[in-house]
């Protein structure tokens, strides 16, 4: 494998961000194998390159988009199917899962009649006055504890609201056709699906036995990645899932899911170069061509601690790696095992770099993002 890219770097030049699409099928062939029942909305902002949302799309995926410019990213695709696709629903395909979206997005959407998140009053009569023509799902605030980017201190309805919010939503004259959580992303600690679902099902029975007939359940992202071998096993998982929502949720309920990085952190790998090499109060400081306002953004964003494997052996110690702008906070990694020996030129690799990377990378100091390379595509 290391010759491989050792070539692909020499052929293609670096930063290189090469993504694999049979890893994207294996992730989305998995997550299908093991959650068959639940249709997964792919969380276009982990990665959306549009060679990965053409091989998901083509595996049966949908897709979840949180912004206009995304929302027409993936109807402009889908609807170049539509053709073939005689029974094209924009519901089956697209979950708008950002719970507040400003006017112009509203008024812009209203046409396609999207289905829509939100988690509190203001944002529905917002809704309501600029996107009349939206089905609605209403967003919950559930336990996120342990999970690697926490997402409930920004979002969700607290429970003991959320019922009045769904009558006086279709008080209003809009549908909730559903309810979402999102249980914080890089989810290892399973006890928060688990009590989110149970969470969830009281309001969803609840709303149904007073004549709310609400359909989706739409269990969010979270699906845990296994960056290393203390990440507990997504089938396990995925066999509570089941056997939750069977217990908990009447049979005619519509499960959707919004999987980010789980479909694609795994598929990537970055190599980077060598651009500078120095002693800095005793540590080895190996400047790199890529750094933490591109390619290594998730280290900021994402709370991500990324892996660096050299090609050439000797001796390890440890070393900071850094990335190639002016900005002293740009390092990458303060405490990374590497040969001491590395030079000037050398290429370094790092795995799993598929979600949340080039998703958030910028042109600071004037650089641009890696060049991305598509196999098996
Ligand atoms: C609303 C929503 N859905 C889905 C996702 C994807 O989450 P993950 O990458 O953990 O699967 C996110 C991530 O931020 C999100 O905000």
């Amino acid at each position: 494998m290391k010759e491989k890219l050792l070539q692909l770097a020499e052929k293609h030049g670096t930063p290189l961000f090469i993504i694999d699409h049979d890893k994207i099928r294996k992730n989305y062939r998995l997550f299908k194998r093991h959650l068959p029942k639940v249709q997964a909305y792919y969380a276009v902002k982990a990665n959306s390159n549009q060679e990965i949302i053409k091989t998901l799309f083509n595996e049966g995926a949908s897709f979840d988009v949180a912004s206009y410019n995304e929302f027409m990213q993936v109807y402009e695709y889908v609807r170049h199917f539509e053709e073939k696709q005689k029974d094209f629903y924009i519901w089956d395909r697209i979950i708008f899962s950002n719970t507040i979206k400003d006017i112009p997005t509203l008024r812009k959407i209203k046409k396609y009649k999207p289905l829509i998140t939100y988690d509190n009053r203001d944002e529905l009569l917002k809704i309501r006055e600029h996107c009349g023509t939206a089905g609605l799902v209403l967003r919950l605030k559930v336990p996120d504890t342990g999970s690697q980017v926490e997402m409930s201190s920004k979002f969700g309805i607290e429970i003991a609201d959320a019922y009045n919010l769904i009558r006086e939503s279709f008080e209003l004259g809009m549908t909730v056709e559903g309810l979402s959580f999102h249980v914080g992303s890089q989810c290892t600690n399973f006890d928060n699906y688990s009590s989110a679902l149970q969470i969830t099902s009281q309001i969803f029975n609840d709303s149904r036995q007073k004549g709310y007939p609400l359909k989706i359940v739409d269990i969010g992202g979270g699906f845990p990645v296994p960056y290393d071998s203390t990440v507990p096993k997504f089938e396990k998982l995925a066999s509570t899932i089941n056997s939750e929502c069977k217990r908990l949720f009447p049979k005619d309920v519509e499960l959707i899911a919004e999987p980010g990085r789980f479909m694609v952190a795994t598929t990537a790998i970055l190599i980077s170069e060598i651009i500078g090499k120095a002693r800095r109060d005793g540590k080895i400081f190996y400047h790199i061509n890529d750094g933490v306002y591109h390619t290594f953004s998730g280290v900021v964003y994402d709370h991500w601690i990324p892996n660096f494997h050299a090609f050439r052996q000797g001796t390890k110690e440890v070393c900071a790696v850094v990335g190639p702008t002016c900005d002293s906070f740009d390092k990458i990694s303060v405490s990374e095992y590497l040969p001491e020996n590395l030079k000037i030129g050398d290429y370094l690799y790092t795995h799993n770099i598929g979600a949340y990377s080039i998703a958030s990378s910028t042109k600071f100091n004037g650089f641009d993002g890696a060049k991305i390379l598509h196999l098996n595509n």
